[in-house]
Order: structure tokens, then sequence, then C-alpha cells
């Protein structure tokens, strides 16, 4: 059952994106060579506590942390550490919060230093893609219409949409339905409703789709070794067209 959201619970969820969006952008501007990635999430957990909200991440299935940070050849779910970023790198920064009972969760891939050319160009499309998919986020369309959206961009531009993993919808659960996978058919699937809210997150490869687990149970990478990038934002959908809840307004 996909459960809809009242104006006002929209706006309880606001309130968490604002945090996450907030966090992201903390831990963006702390993203610099030479930073181990435990202290992005230690910095992360500090801020979310400091406004009287949780981290959604840390204890969900007995995830250690509040961030995921994965580099490079990571996909997703990447566990901070003793590791330091270093010049080059791409790092995908996911973030979830609970505040007052209401989750939000948003992910985005940023730059170490200075990057390739073809990093640059992988995150800008990925980064495209999302907002292509938010884009057609609104009542009267389907599912299908928003995995389509990112899929086709994403291929046209000589990439690979990951299979394994998918968005969800988000309330007072981290994960509601539906799944949201970031392939399929154009007007396929349920009918997109006023009220819904959706975490969108697009996972894109430079190489192949394919993915594996590492030996930690949680770190996803490519099984080519190429890059990979990760945006993601929460997403209500509403009369008046997509409403991105996870952003500072
Ligand atoms: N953004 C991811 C998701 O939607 C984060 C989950 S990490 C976990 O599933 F640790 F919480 F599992
Ligand atoms: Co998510």
């Amino acid at each position: 059952m996909i459960v809809v959201k009242t104006p006002e619970q929209i706006d309880r969820m606001r309130r968490a994106g604002n945090l996450v969006a907030q966090t992201l952008d903390l831990v963006e501007q702390a993203a610099l060579p030479g930073t181990k990635t435990a202290t992005l999430d230690a910095l992360a957990e500090e801020f979310i506590r400091s406004q009287g909200a949780e981290p959604a991440f840390k204890g969900y299935m007995d995830y250690p942390a509040t961030l995921c940070v994965s580099i490079d050849d990571e996909v997703v779910h990447g566990i901070p550490g003793e590791r330091r970023l270093k010049e080059g790198q791409i790092v995908s920064i996911d973030v979830g919060v609970r505040d007052g009972g209401w989750y939000a969760d948003a992910a985005r891939t940023v730059r170490v230093g200075a990057v390739s050319p073809a990093a640059i160009r992988l995150l800008t499309v990925t980064q495209e893609a999302l907002r292509r998919g938010i884009e057609v986020a609104r009542p009267g369309n389907r599912l299908g219409d928003i995995s389509a959206a990112v899929q086709t961009y994403a291929e046209e531009n000589g990439y690979s949409v990951v299979r394994e993993l998918v968005g969800h919808g988000i309330g007072q659960k981290m994960h509601e339905e539906p799944q949201i996978p970031n392939f399929g058919r154009p007007r396929s699937g349920p009918e997109l409703k006023r009220g819904m809210v959706l975490a969108i997150e697009p996972m894109v490869n430079a190489g192949r789709a394919e993915v594996r687990f590492d030996a930690d149970k949680w770190t996803v990478r490519t099984v080519d070794g190429s890059l990979s990038a990760h945006f993601e934002h929460t997403v209500a959908i509403t009369d008046a067209g997509p409403d991105i809840l996870t952003q500072v307004d």
C-alpha cells in the first residue's frame, strides 16, 4: 500500500528534509583531500543531533554510521572509517534524518579537489537524470515514467543504471512502498497521486551495470571497477508539481 501524506505531514517531512540538505552542504564543504571519512560522519551526526533530530541510517539493519560515504567505484553504502579522501576522487554522500517521527533521505556525489573531465561528466549526467525523474513526478503520470526518464537519459549518455538497488516511498518509515527502479517503461506501474512522497535515487555507472557486495556486507561497488555516481532527493507529489523536500528553502 502506498501511503499518501497531507500537506501538513509534507511540511513536517520538509523540516527533516531541510536538515538533510544542510547536512549535505556541511559534509560537502568538509570533503577535502586528507579528510577522514569518519570525520565527515561525526560532523554529520553532531549537526543532526544539535538540531534535535536523529540520524536515520544508524542502527537501521545494524548499519553503524550516520552517512554512507562511497568513493569512486563504490556505488552506495560505503561505511565511514579511517580512510582519508584523496584529490581526484568522487565521493557519494548519502544521509537520512528522522525528525519528529518523519524521515527524509538524500544523496549527492561530490568532487574531492580537482577531478577528471570523465568524472565531471558522470556527475553532471547523473544529477540531470535525477532532475528528469523528478520533473515527471506529477499526479496522473505513472511510476514507470520516473524510471524511464532516469534510464533513458543515463543510457543516451553511454552510462548504465544499477538494477539491484532502487528508490522508495518515504514517510513515517524510511522505506515505504513503492520501490522505484531506475529502469522501466513509460506509462507502466502505479499511477502517481497527490500526497505520495518518493525518494528518487539514480545510481549510474560509467561502465557496466553489474555490482557486487564487499565482504563488509554493505559496500556496493561496480564489478568492472568503473566510476559510479548517486544523486537522491525526497520529493512530494502535489497538484502544483514536484516539491523537493531535501533542499534548503
Ligand atoms: N539512501 C539509502 C536508502 O534509501 C540509504 C540506506 S543506508 C542504510 O536505502 F544504512 F540505512 F541502510
Ligand atoms: Co534512499
